[in-house]
């Protein structure tokens, strides 16, 4: 069985043309066998795999536009987010659409969906499929499906954001402990902007948004009208130097992938207590079965379980080690 990339399969099969042109890649994961091509842009506007694409010399960019040769869509786990992109895929193609994807990330029911559309070639391959087929127009509908809406709490949001449906339950239990901010306060992990919007009292004189995915902080950027509010696209585990902080508030992911990753949130705290000032302050929701414990141990003089509740721990911190 050839352990080369899923997408490389037509190509190695004789079944597609390597592009002369420009190649599209829609959320490209990583390098993933793109050497192999000639002439490549990846569209990819989460932060830390941007950065890595910016060291391996491949052409990158948040949001890609104009017109390519080959346009190809690598799915993520939000059904309307991947139907958005095989319809802006359609938009920019000159010539054949590929969209890659594991059956975990559902490429079998959106195969289904384009087969309704138009004609289609497939591979299996790898736990998954590549399919292809001549780029085509998508129904209006699909391109609607990745646009900013209003949520049920009345904030911008797209479906692949983080909760955007409604207000995330941890960040709900976190709120009630903002009040009285001060300073200057940082949001690691903003998202759409919910959390640092309960943060921004009459006493803050700064608010910074962090956050890796650039769509999410956009639409922050909607949802937060307020001059003392500043918002910066960044992967929080190598932030850019910052003045320093009189407060650090987050939510901190937990996965990225489907398995719990809780080295993120991990980083997450170390990065809180580099950003702070000796005598600023860290408040930060988890879940409850999530060990945080030692890296707070690790990175602050004192900490507290502040409440434990709905299967959410509120930490606070303080005195940050150097
Ligand atoms: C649990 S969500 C919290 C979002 C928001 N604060 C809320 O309460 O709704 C974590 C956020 O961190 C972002 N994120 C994930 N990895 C990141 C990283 N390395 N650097 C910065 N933000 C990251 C995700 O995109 C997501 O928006």
């Amino acid at each position: 069985m050839s352990h080369s990339p899923r997408f490389l399969a037509p190509f190695e099969q004789g079944l597609l043309d390597v592009p002369k042109g420009n190649l599209l890649v829609i959320r490209a994961p990583d390098a993933m066998g793109l050497s192999d091509f000639p002439n490549v842009t990846v569209e990819q506007s989460f932060a830390p795999v941007f950065n890595r694409f910016e060291n391996t010399g491949i052409d990158v960019t948040p949001r890609a536009e104009g017109r390519f040769a080959m346009v190809m869509v690598n799915l993520t786990r939000s059904r309307p987010e991947n139907l958005c992109n095989i319809a802006r895929a359609c938009e920019m193609s000159d010539g054949v659409v590929l969209v890659n994807g594991a059956k975990t990330d559902g490429i079998e029911s959106l195969l289904k969906q384009v087969r309704k559309e138009t004609t289609v070639e497939v591979i299996s391959k790898a736990h998954g499929k590549v399919f292809w087929f001549d780029a085509t127009p998508m129904p209006e509908a699909w391109l609607e499906a990745g646009k900013l809406a209003e949520n049920q709490a009345g904030y911008l949001t797209a479906p692949g954001m983080f909760s955007h449906e409604k207000i995330d339950s941890g960040s709900a239990l976190l709120a009630p402990y903002l009040g009285g901010l001060k300073g200057r306060v940082a949001d690691l992990g903003a998202g759409w902007g919910w959390l640092a919007a309960q943060a921004i009292g009459p006493e803050v004189e700064e608010l910074v948004l962090f956050e890796a995915e650039q769509k999410a902080l956009d639409a922050a950027r909607q949802n937060l009208d307020d001059p003392r509010v500043q918002f910066v696209w960044a992967d929080v585990l190598s932030l850019p130097k910052t003045p320093p902080f009189d407060a650090v508030i987050s939510n901190p992911p937990f996965h990225q992938g489907r398995a719990a990753e809780p080295e993120l949130g991990v980083g997450f705290i170390q990065a809180a207590a580099k950003i702070l000032k000796p005598k600023g302050r860290f408040l930060m929701v988890a879940n409850r079965q999530l060990p945080y414990e030692h890296a707070l141990d690790a990175a602050f003089r004192k900490w507290e379980i502040l409440a434990q509740t709905g299967g959410f721990k509120i930490f606070g911190a303080s005195l940050p080690k150097r």
